[in-house]
This record gives structure tokens, C-alpha cells and sequence, in this order.
């Protein structure tokens, strides 16, 4: 099998897909799976769902744009996930992410640093409203934030915690 064909799906994927690939909303299911298994969709793993479901790669493309949850883009090693749930929203979400964007050095259109180290995204409640406004790191919840805390936050994650 070759590289693009493969995409560096695991066999836990490969198998999923074989599982999949006949049934009705097949490529919903797998590109979730994908993007589980990858953090996002890239061309290659496009091509590989394509080539491997026997679908148009236009229509793999096709799902993928239509819905707004499957990301194109590598995300950063520490994801940066800032609520912007109503509570959340009216207790400065917004400001969050502007502060650290600025803290990171990105501009308006840009979500992840050069360097790969971050990305940066709002997302929906993330179910702790009584923290707002809170984000997360890879997982890791901080709540109750004001922007002077984001410095410190951030540099726990440059001076290389290992998070997956
Ligand atoms: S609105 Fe932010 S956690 Fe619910």
C-alpha cells in the first residue's frame, strides 16, 4: 500500500472504514474517525478515504466543507479550546481569545503559531458554565479566567508539558 493510499491510518482505522464503507453515512462516520484518530483531514487522508470507499474524492471534499466540524488545517500540538457558550460569551470569551492571540503573536486570520506549538479555536459550552469564562488546553480546563492569568497558563505548555 502506498503512502497515500495508507494516509497513516492505523489498522484500527483501516478496519473501521472496511466496516463502514458500504453503509448509509458512511463518510461522516469516517471522517469523524479520521479526524479523531489525526486531528484534522488532510489531503492525503481525503485522497485515502476516497480511493478506499470507492467515493468521489470531490464528494469526500464535498462533506468535509459542508460541515463546519472537520477541520483542513493541522492543529497545534496544544490546542487552545475557548468557550464562547453564552456564559461564557458574556463573561469575556471574546477577550480570551484576543488576549492570547496577542500573547501568541497571531494575527486576525491566523489560528495556529508557526512553530506548530499552538492552535487556537472557539468552540461551543463545554458543559462547566458555572467556571465562565473558561477554556481548555488539550483537555485541561481552566475556568474563571481573567486575561492576566494567560500568561502563566501558556507558559506551562511552552516549557514542554507533554499533553496528547
Ligand atoms: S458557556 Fe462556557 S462552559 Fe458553558
Amino acid at each position: 500500500m502506498n503512502d497515500v493510499e495508507n494516509a497513516g491510518f492505523s489498522k484500527e482505522l483501516n478496519a473501521f472504514i472496511k466496516e463502514w464503507k458500504n453503509k448509509p453515512g458512511n463518510l461522516i462516520m469516517i471522517l469523524h474517525k479520521v479526524q479523531e484518530e489525526q486531528g484534522y483531514i488532510s489531503q492525503d487522508a481525503a485522497k485515502a478515504i476516497s480511493i478506499k470507499t470507492g467515493a468521489h474524492l470531490a464528494k469526500v471534499y464535498g462533506v468535509m466543507s459542508f460541515y463546519h466540524f472537520f477541520k483542513t488545517k493541522k492543529p497545534g500540538k496544544f490546542k487552545i479550546s475557548v468557550c464562547m457558550g453564552t456564559a461564557c460569551y458574556l463573561k469575556g470569551g471574546q477577550e480570551l481569545i484576543d488576549e492570547t492571540k496577542k500573547l501568541l503573536g497571531l494575527e486576525a486570520e491566523q489560528d495556529t503559531t508557526p512553530d506548530g506549538l499552538f492552535s487556537i479555536e472557539p468552540v461551543r459550552c463545554i458543559g462547566c458554565c458555572g467556571l465562565a469564562p473558561v477554556l481548555a488546553i488539550n483537555g485541561d480546563v481552566y475556568g474563571k479566567l481573567t486575561t492576566k492569568q494567560i500568561p502563566d497558563i501558556l507558559d506551562i505548555y511552552k516549557n514542554g508539558k507533554e499533553k496528547n
